[in-house]
């Protein structure tokens, strides 16, 4: 009867990650996994040959999720293995994204709904789901852009979903002050990751290095979510140097500047 009891009250402790299959999702699974200690990790990302990999390499507390979370049925599943698991999710990731660097009409309508699906719905909708689960202390990162601070020709519908997730965080973590959980807005300047493997198709937007390593971004985002009162975590001095430039100047100079150097008209 007394385990019985103890099996009950018994909350598994776990971190749920998305886009764990590469990238800044897989990084923060790697640090956070180092840092301390779940029950359980799950991995969200469609590649499950990948998440087994990373379940490999860490350990068997880190569980693979397929899901795509462009569909909102997929939201759903994971809503039901909440309900199912009753877990205390200390810490949710929202990493999965990604972007196109193409004029505004050349690229597949399709796209652009998966695009607002992933990076604003699922966003969106994982946050709700979880924070049933959440206590006092629990984190969210939602991985934004310094995309976020500026309308971005040429990478218009990306950069517009990023200013949504930056808005959508930061109002959060406002409302979320009562409860104790915090929500960081992490916004990546240019990174090395597959990201660009599905964002560059060709040479519209020829202008751009990938200036930080992932897992430097993802070190400074667990750095700044221990810090009071910070709401946003942009990793290196020129992505610090380019977001200060964007709330000083107008953007309609920002977006000049940025045509030029694309080689567009403005
Ligand atoms: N790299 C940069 O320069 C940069 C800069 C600023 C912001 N960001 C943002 O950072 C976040 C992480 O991107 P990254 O740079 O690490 O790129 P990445 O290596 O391409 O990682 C993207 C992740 O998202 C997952 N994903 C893509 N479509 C999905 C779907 N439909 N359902 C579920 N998961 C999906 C991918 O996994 P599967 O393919 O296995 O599903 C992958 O794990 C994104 O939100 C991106 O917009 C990137």
């Amino acid at each position: 009867m007394r385990s019985l009891y103890c099996k009950e009250r018994y909350r598994m402790r776990i971190a749920v990650i998305t886009g764990a299959s590469s990238g800044m999702g897989r990084d923060f699974v790697r640090q956070l996994s180092a840092i301390e200690k779940y029950d359980e990790i799950w991995a969200i990302a469609r590649r499950r040959e990948r998440l087994e990999e990373l379940k490999k390499e860490l350990g068997d507390f880190i569980r693979p999720v397929c899901l795509d979370l462009s569909e909102k049925e997929s939201i759903e599943e994971y809503e039901r293995m909440l309900i199912a698991e009753k877990p205390d999710v200390a810490v949710l990731v929202n990493a999965s994204g990604f972007g196109y660097f193409k004029q505004f009409d050349k690229a597949p309508l399709d796209g652009y709904y998966k695009m607002i699906a992933l990076n604003d719905a699922a966003m969106v909708g994982l946050t709700y789901v979880t924070l049933p689960f959440m206590k006092e202390n629990a984190k969210i990162y939602n991985i934004c852009s310094v995309a976020a601070f500026q309308p971005t020709p040429y990478i218009n519908i990306y950069s517009a979903t990023k200013a949504f997730a930056l808005n959508f965080t930061r109002a959060l973590n406002v409302e979320l002050r009562p409860r104790g959980i915090k929500a960081l807005a992490v916004c990546p300047f240019w990174t090395r990751t597959e990201f660009f493997d599905t964002a560059v198709s060709d040479d519209t937007i020829t202008y751009y290095q990938c200036y930080t390593e992932s897992r430097d971004v993802v070190t400074k985002a667990i750095k700044d979510m221990k810090k009071k009162g910070r709401d946003v975590s942009i990793c290196g001095r020129t992505a610090q140097f380019n977001a200060f430039l964007t709330k000083i100047l107008p953007h309609k100079f920002v977006m000049r500047v940025w045509c030029g150097q694309q080689k567009k008209p403005y």
